[in-house]
């Protein structure tokens, strides 16, 4: 008898076994149901590896998903293993109302009680668009048990008129056009089928490849996998090769919170700004840190900016996509330029160290994509926190794709309090509004939106734009898509609907940004301050029932991950 077959081995079918007071009862109605699957006792006895099947019709990121799992079940079973799949929600940036953001602890919820729910050794967690990265890993981490990730992968890029194209940088920046009138309807409706030409996660260093690349980073993906295209063959061969690992994590017991450590963590912040990634993704590290009890320290994430310059010729801060990458040696030649700045000794999901995956990388090449430290695209790394009287817990921009001159700037603030005030006046033409003015947006934060929309990517006025002004100081406590660029100042905590002085700015105050000294405030008397704070009051009632009120009851700010309280291993006092 095996010891997966011993009445006391809790592996396997004996996994987290159904309540019925009688646990041999258990196991055989169990056995009795999973035989009607039509399982041999032999493949029954073997290591169970469950597969996050990540799939949606609304879901074009996952597109390739049914061919991962095919690949994943190839290598689980030539590894010994019997692999079963189960569904997780899937979550695409465009199909989710309000915003997935508002839905990813919900995914991080399914994936951790699923997991512990379902008889599993170890779990395979596909993820993919840019919020289920960070809620597979949010719910492995609380969850536990063995797991690996692998990633569909980013898009080949698209083309019109003989320029490349990806999206969604190409989106925002050819929208832009039309709006200010240099491109007409059809042309946008026709590029509109261009800008996304096949399976698989926005090929630009936006949120999803940042995920990747952090993950990837943070020792939960096996080596190289990360960039590999969606459609790449490649792509099919890690998913093979994740699933004889995930076997090998069954037996061996290596958990999420022997990889997820703190110098993990340092490494994948490190990544962060090495890549000049997604404001998104520090929310997302935050967030599966405190799953694991591992606080992140900005200011020690500052001064790895100043560190670690931005070395990845990508869109938006750049001009390559992530195809570029992948044949340019993807992460490995990222994480070798800066290793000596890395945790080499912190574990990954191999089994080995993240430096000797990086010795056992195929030596670099000459290329274009990832520069030396001696000749970065960005000097001084690609996110800046920054802090200040408006925004006392904190703030971020994303230093390397905004506009230089704008880095230090003082201006009128014209604001709007809500997402529907901004769409209704935004383009008016008697708005007051000169290209040195600050364009806030109030109550677009965790809970005033509800759930912090990609919104803080205010557009240009089109008066404004028309007349060729292509940015201008924009604040606010929304996200903003890491496609985007520009001079961006988001996440401000506390959020306008708690009050926090963001909602205090009026008409005409003046607004102050110095990004190198990592201030932003807002110069108005404290005597005025307190007199509006009486007149504060919130947007919106607190919601009445279901997910929304769960989500307004427990949602923390930007600083905490958005996360939900009662879901960090250490929740916070109230
Ligand atoms: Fe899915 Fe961009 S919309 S990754």
């Amino acid at each position: 008898m095996s010891d997966r077959t011993k009445p006391d081995a809790q592996t396997g079918m004996r996994k987290g076994l159904a309540q019925y007071g009688d646990a041999e009862f258990s196991l055989f109605l169990r056995k009795a149901f999973i035989k009607a699957m039509g399982y041999s006792d032999d493949a029954l006895a073997r290591p169970i590896i469950g597969i996050t099947n990540t799939f949606s019709a609304y879901n074009a990121c996952h597109r390739n998903v049914p061919d991962l799992i095919e690949a994943i079940k190839r290598g689980v079973m030539l590894a010994g293993g019997l692999p079963l799949e189960f569904p997780i929600i899937s979550m695409h940036e465009s199909f989710s109302h309000p915003t997935s953001m508002f839905l990813r602890n919900l995914m991080a919820i399914d994936a951790e009680e699923m997991i512990r729910a379902q008889p599993m050794d170890a779990v395979v967690l596909i993820g993919g668009c840019d919020k289920t990265v960070p809620a597979l890993l949010m719910g492995a981490g609380s969850a536990d048990v063995p797991a690996i990730l692998t990633v569909t992968g980013p898009m080949i890029t698209g083309s019109h008129k003989g320029e490349r194209l990806g999206a969604c940088t190409d989106c925002r920046r050819l929208w832009g056009q039309h709006r200010a009138g240099a491109i007409g309807a059809d042309e946008i409706e026709e590029i509109s089928g261009k800008l996304a030409p096949g399976p698989g996660t926005c090929m630009v260093m936006g949120t999803a490849s940042t995920m990747a690349l952090c993950a990837e980073a943070l020792g939960m993906m096996l080596p190289g996998g990360a960039a590999i295209p969606a459609v790449d063959a490649d792509r099919l061969r890690h998913a093979e090769a994740t699933g004889a690992r995930a076997v090998a994590l069954a037996a061996e017991g290596l958990r999420p919170s022997q990889i997820m450590t703190a110098g993990a963590f340092d490494n994948a912040l490190r990544v962060l700004q090495a890549i000049g990634g997604s404001t998104n993704g520090l929310i997302h590290l935050v967030a599966i840190a405190g799953r694991l009890g591992v606080e992140l320290d900005m200011d020690k994430f500052d001064r790895m900016g100043v560190e670690t310059p931005v070395l990845v010729d990508l869109k938006p801060s750049g001009q390559h996509y992530m195809e570029d990458l992948h044949r340019a040696g993807g992460l490995a030649a990222i994480l070798r330029e800066i290793s000596g700045h890395l945790e080499t000794q912190s574990l990954t999901v191999t089994g080995r160290t993240l430096g000797q995956e990086i010795d056992a990388a195929p030596p670099g090449w000459e290329q274009d994509v990832v520069r030396p430290v001696s000749r970065p695209i960005h000097q001084g790394g690609g996110l800046r926190v920054l802090r200040g009287s408006l925004a006392p817990h904190g703030a971020l921009i994303k230093q390397a794709a905004a506009t230089p001159a704008l880095l230090r700037h003082e201006g009128r603030a014209v604001v709007f309090s809500s997402l529907a005030d901004m769409a209704e006046r935004l383009d008016a033409p008697d708005l007051d509004v000169k290209a040195d003015d600050v364009l806030v947006l109030q109550n677009a934060g965790p809970k005033g939106a509800p759930g912090m929309p990609e919104a803080g990517y205010i557009p240009i006025p089109r008066k404004l734009a028309a007349a060729g002004v292509k940015d201008m100081v924009r604040i606010s406590d929304a996200r903003m898509s890491g496609t985007a660029f520009g001079s961006i100042v988001l996440h401000i905590s506390p959020e306008a609907a708690e009050g926090g002085p963001l909602a205090l700015v009026r008409d005409g105050d003046r607004i102050a940004l110095d990004v190198a000294a990592g201030r932003i405030d807002l110069l108005v008397d404290e005597a005025e301050l307190a007199r509006r704070r009486q007149g504060w009051s919130p947007p919106h009632a607190a919601p009445e029932r279901g997910y929304k009120k769960l989500y307004w009851d427990e949602v923390l700010q930007a600083e905490h991950g958005c996360d939900f309280n009662f879901l960090r291993k250490h929740p916070l006092p109230r």
